[in-house]
């Protein structure tokens, strides 16, 4: 059964690296659980974040528990009993349509916590400015569902409106956070100008804990917006806290020919465990893990005592070359072809790097493969086995 492993000095290493960012430009950086919601970690980075951003009430109520701090919430559209929980807890609340807002203002506006200002309310609008270059990440494709347009403001009643909420990057640098910010400002500045706007959510995307990412160049910009518009401003990113934090770890099951090609199994599936891999689609960076040294420099996330990661190269690099393959039916999970200095053999461990975010979050048990375990490595060196999972996990999930 595979094995994720997430360093909690990792962790916060980038969380210290956003906690500067924080502190330098004054704005509030949250975690956002859509990419990364493993709680045992969160005592770790309680110091370091303002709260968290979630995507509709189980998020938000997992925020409360395990985090403390903001909460700020967006949904596309929410439903009644959803808000009215919501409504008791959260600090910011934005929506996606005109519509959604009309249909909830009222109940909105008659609650206490919104009328003494400790629940703020705003609109997810669209700048229509893309600089992604993948569609299924780009919230400013045309047709896209995700956010206002500035045309549909003209007019509308904002009354009770205090915040704006934009959410267009993903895995992208500062110029790109400037250029689209700018394009807001051309269609939205007077809006953002007005005494009743007073917070501005930048949303995620931000890949701040790069070792290239120009933080200078984001933390000016986050002043300009505070000085300038007199709004409180908040960063949502996910990946940024977890990015090359932790790994999953896994054994080769079979290994065999068929049809020209070497295939290898794994104990674990992209379908299930990875899904990005398929949807983004990427192909993540593997290591054979060995007992003996190994001469390339590459390093994954996570290393323990006594092993050497031997990275693998693509198809034909290196004398061996495997198809790795999911013990799943579906005929698609494969993490791709990669070769290795030495043949692969059943029982050999292999590790698949950068496997934090937008993974634990996002694994099913998807033809009742076992769920790889969970565990922390501590600052200490020491192992502490946060979560398994059993054939109960896989039954209680349906019925
Ligand atoms: C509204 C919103 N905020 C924040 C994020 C986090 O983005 P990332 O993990 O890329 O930083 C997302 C990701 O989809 C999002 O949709």
């Amino acid at each position: 059964m595979g094995q994720f492993l997430i360093s909690q000095a990792a962790l916060e290493r980038n969380a210290r690296i956003l906690h500067d960012v924080s502190e330098r430009s004054g704005a509030s950086v949250l975690l956002a659980l859509k990419a990364f919601a493993c709680t045992a970690t969160f005592p770790a980075l309680r110091p370091y974040a303002a709260g968290c951003c979630a995507s509709g009430l189980y998020e938000a109520r997992l925020a409360a528990q395990h985090m403390g701090g903001h909460i700020a919430v967006y949904s596309p559209a929410y439903r009644e009993a959803e808000l009215a929980e919501l409504l008791e807890f959260a600090h910011h609340i934005d929506f996606n349509s005109l519509p959604q807002w009309q249909r909830w203002r009222s109940t909105c506006m008659a609650h206490p916590r919104v009328q003494s200002g400790e629940l703020q309310l705003g609109l997810r609008i669209n700048p229509c400015f893309s600089t992604g270059h993948t569609p299924l990440y780009d919230p400013c494709i045309p047709g896209s569902r995700l956010g206002i347009p500035a045309e549909q403001l003209e007019g509308a009643d904002l009354s009770g409106i205090s915040g704006l909420h934009f959410h267009t990057l993903c895995e992208q640098g500062a110029q790109e956070l400037i250029d689209t910010f700018r394009a807001f400002e051309k269609q939205f500045g007077s809006l953002l100008s007005t005494p009743h706007i007073r917070y501005l959510n930048l949303g995620g995307g931000h890949w701040i804990t790069k070792p290239n990412y120009d933080r200078a160049a984001l933390i000016a910009l986050l002043r300009e917006i505070r000085e300038l518009y007199h709004v409180q401003v908040f960063l949502e990113p996910g990946e940024a806290w977890a990015i090359h934090t932790g790994v999953l770890r896994t054994r080769v099951l079979d290994v065999f020919e068929s049809l020209g090609y070497h295939h290898a199994i794994l104990d674990v599936s992209a379908s299930a465990h990875m899904p990005d891999v398929l949807e983004m689609p990427y192909r993540p960076d593997i290591f054979a893990i060995r007992s003996t040294p190994c001469e390339e420099s590459a390093s994954p996330a996570v290393r323990l005592p006594g092993e050497h990661y031997h990275p693998a190269g693509k198809a034909g690099e290196k004398a061996y070359t495997y198809r790795l393959g999911a013990p799943t039916c579906l005929a698609g999970d494969v993490l791709g072809d990669f070769s290795f200095d030495t043949p692969l053999q059943v029982g050999d461990e292999l590790l698949l790097d950068d496997m934090s975010h937008y993974t634990m979050v996002k694994t099913t048990h998807f033809n009742g493969v076992p769920h790889p375990d969970i565990t922390l490595l501590l600052p200490d060196g020491s192992l502490r086995r946060i979560r398994t999972f059993s054939y109960t996990d896989f039954s209680n999930r349906l019925g």
